[in-house]
């Protein structure tokens, strides 16, 4: 697949010499939905901003489509649509009339059978003539995004799409974005809700203090949750995994008073009685035994609060 965003060791200093992206790499394939997850304060928005040319990089690159943000800001542009975090809508204006704007403003020429087409997909048609300040949060949501679309970008940005928003408005937003990539759209959102990214990414990027931590396709990080460690405690401690136990795959945990085992809960055996019968044999006595899911949130907490950074 072809890449149509691609982010080349992009940092940005902010005026107080704050640096809020520290080579930041990342390319994006066509048709793909990327989810960015990383907490407050991560740098989400700012690479956002740079990449939308609202913020200027302080260096490194991007291209869009092939056309560089910097020499070729105009062309770059226009494939990008942008779902802001914040609402900023004029509240006097109608649905229609705010959509139509938007696309004016890219220079496209008049097309209402595209905005019409657009406010149905988005469950805005019937709303077209109220004015913002009448609809609810949901759907002053839905009228960013349409706004975003109005120009026909190829690549859309939704940044926290869900911020706000209650669960049943939630996964509304999440079938919307399941749509707009049926209809061949490129979509990067950014969260701090796992099970956002979990429902719609196919690729889930981790970024913390300006950095991405990691970039993997979402059925690799699922497989990885549903791996379970056993803990087998042990009454005296060792010091390395004993030799008759070596062909289980064993690390030896904190002061080698623990034997952890991690394997794969799909698992036609999990080898768990063979383990337990040969951890025995070894000579070893069992204080007890502890299981444990290590799942994307775990992975994501880690990640973040720099342990395994
Ligand atoms: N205009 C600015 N001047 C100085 N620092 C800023 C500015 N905007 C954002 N920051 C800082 O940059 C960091 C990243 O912010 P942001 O990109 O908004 O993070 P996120 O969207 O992941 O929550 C934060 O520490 C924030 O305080
Ligand atoms: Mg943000």
């Amino acid at each position: 697949m072809s890449t149509i965003l691609s982010i080349s060791d992009l940092r940005k200093s902010y005026a107080d010499g704050f640096e809020a992206l520290k080579g930041v790499s990342l390319d994006i394939a066509e048709g793909e939905i990327l989810a960015l997850l990383g907490p407050n304060g991560a740098g989400k928005t700012t690479l956002i901003s740079t990449v939308c040319g609202i913020t200027t990089a302080t260096s490194g690159s991007v291209t869009v489509g092939g056309h560089c943000i910097k020499t070729d800001f105009r062309a770059a542009r226009s494939m990008i649509g942008l779902v802001p975090q914040e609402i900023n809508l004029e509240p006097f204006e109608t649905v229609l009339n705010t959509v139509r704007f938007s696309r004016g403003l890219f220079g496209k020429p008049r097309n209402d059978a595209l905005l019409e087409d657009i406010l149905k997909k988005l469950s805005l048609w019937d709303k077209r003539d109220n004015q913002i300040k009448e609809l609810s949060g949901g759907m002053k949501r839905r009228v960013l995004i349409a706004k975003a679309l109005s120009h026909e970008p190829r690549v859309l940005f939704l940044d926290e799409p869900s911020a706000g928003v209650d669960v049943e408005l939630r996964k509304d937003m999440w079938e919307v974005v399941r749509e707009l990539r049926e209809s061949g759209v490129t979509i990067i959102l950014t969260t701090h809700y796992i099970e956002e990214a979990e429902a719609m990414a196919d690729r889930v990027g981790v970024i913390a203090r300006g950095e991405i931590l990691l970039v993997e396709e979402k059925s690799d990080l699922m497989a990885r949750m549903g791996k379970k460690e056993l803990e087998v405690l042990l009454t005296e401690p060792v010091t390395a995994v004993p030799d008759a136990l070596k062909m289980h795959d064993l690390r030896l945990g904190e002061g080698g008073r623990s034997l952890i085992y991690t394997y794969d809960v799909k698992a036609e055996r999990t080898g768990i009685t063979t383990l337990l019968n040969d951890v025995a044999a070894a000579g070893l006595v069992l204080a007890d035994v502890v299981t444990r899911q290590s799942s994307l949130e775990d992975i994501f907490v880690d990640l973040v609060s720099g342990e395994a950074a």
